[in-house]
């Protein structure tokens, strides 16, 4: 359905989204899919053949059997990948994945430091990416290309490469690529809440990657992933979060335990300014809506948040919950998929929502229909 040579997966909110089962969905009608942020603090549940898998570092087009690409951006746990794809060797598949020589290595003692620290701050995920993107902008960090010879025995299934190159090759010679998001907007380390972010997150992350060729710009196409409502895994303002016992059913219904982690994701209602700024931030041409079935199976009225000023509309998301200036405001919507898209569209203003997931399956993704809505 989606028509140019590129497609890329953005998640738009903290996270979540479900941004792997789109990736896994459309990985059919694509060549290669490509990873060109994050590392094994992401999380990627896809169901496949009604197993429920969890991925980290593997690109989650793994299922579809195709090209695979780990980015320059990306941060690379040697031991967790190598896990990884023992993993998958054992359901039958065989990853082939181009891993960019420019990847930063995470080191023991960068994962250890996380450990220690990571329940005083922010709460990351542990998996020591932070320290080793300090590790980096310090310039001690090695790369995957100086560590090359401990990935000998995964030559099979990894390639340490060029992979702007790969890329400028695949794309010239008519290949169509899939990239696949990991973490969101509201994640990002400079537009999301800062200090409570991961790394960066942005589109731009596969020009700065890949390069800003006119081959790339002129053939990619966004398609933004926000949930129906929202989930937070770490901490940092949650402006529409639900006390944690009011969360409790929406938390069950939706299965909003950490893939990474397995701890229990904050709940909230959806927040339109906080999508209207992911969606202007992101470029994102449309958006899938997911987890709406999770919503109607809550409530058929669930409150939607518009404004964070009393009395007035206002575009901008508040800096921080203590800011007494900004209050959420809220209006309840049907949440029978209809209303409720249409909704969003008008409120968020968001152009089109294009997909809609009703359920945790493959083929659980509705084209939005354009006739009669
Ligand atoms: P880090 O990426 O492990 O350093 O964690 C930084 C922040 O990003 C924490 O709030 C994490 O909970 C959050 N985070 C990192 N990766 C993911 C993800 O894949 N899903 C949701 N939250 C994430
Ligand atoms: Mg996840």
């Amino acid at each position: 359905m989606f028509d140019k040579q590129c497609l890329a997966i953005i998640g738009l909110q903290w996270g979540d989204e479900g941004k792997g089962k789109l990736v896994d969905y459309f990985a059919k009608d694509y060549d290669a899919v490509v990873r060109f942020n994050g590392g094994p603090n992401a999380g990627h549940t896809v169901y496949h053949d009604g197993k429920k898998f969890g991925l980290h570092q593997v690109p989650s087009g793994v299922f579809r059997e195709k090209q695979l690409v780990i980015g320059p951006e990306c941060y690379v746990d040697i031991r967790k990948l190598f896990d990884e794809i023992s993993m998958l060797v054992g359901y039958g598949f065989r990853p082939k994945i181009y891993l960019d020589k420019n990847a930063t290595m995470i080191l023991d003692n960068n994962i250890r430091y996380d450990q220690n620290n990571k329940d005083k701050g922010i709460r990351t995920t542990g998996c020591g990416v932070g320290p080793a993107a300090a590790g980096r902008a310090s310039r001690i960090q090695p790369t995957a290309g100086d560590m090359a010879s401990a990935f000998a025995p995964f030559k099979e299934f990894i390639t340490i490469s060029d992979t702007w190159f790969l890329l400028r090759f695949w794309l010239s010679g008519g290949q169509r690529v899939l990239f696949e998001g990991a973490q969101a907007i509201g994640l990002d380390n400079i537009h999301g809440d800062y200090p409570n972010v991961s790394q960066r997150c942005m589109t731009g992350g596969i020009f700065t990657s890949f390069g800003y060729s006119r081959r790339l710009r002129d053939s990619l196409e966004v398609l933004g992933v926000a949930k129906a409502y929202v989930t937070r895994s770490g901490a940092g303002p949650m402006p529409t979060e639900l006390p944690p016992d009011e969360g409790r059913m929406l938390r069950e219904l939706g299965h909003e335990y950490g893939v990474t982690t397995k701890r229990a994701r904050r709940i909230g209602w959806l927040d339109l300014p906080q999508l209207r700024k992911a969606v202007h931030l992101s470029g994102a041409d449309s958006v899938a809506l997911t987890k709406i079935d999770v919503l109607n199976g809550y409530s058929r009225q669930a409150p939607v948040c518009q404004w964070h000023k009393c009395g007035s509309a206002i575009n901008a998301y508040p800096l921080s919950q203590s800011k007494i200036d900004t209050k959420p405001v809220y209006k309840s919507v049907e949440t029978e998929s209809k209303p409720y898209v249409k909704f969003v569209e008008a409120q968020a203003g968001i152009g089109k929502v294009s997909l809609i997931s009703n359920g945790p399956g493959r083929d659980d993704i509705l084209r939005r229909p354009d006739e009669g809505w």
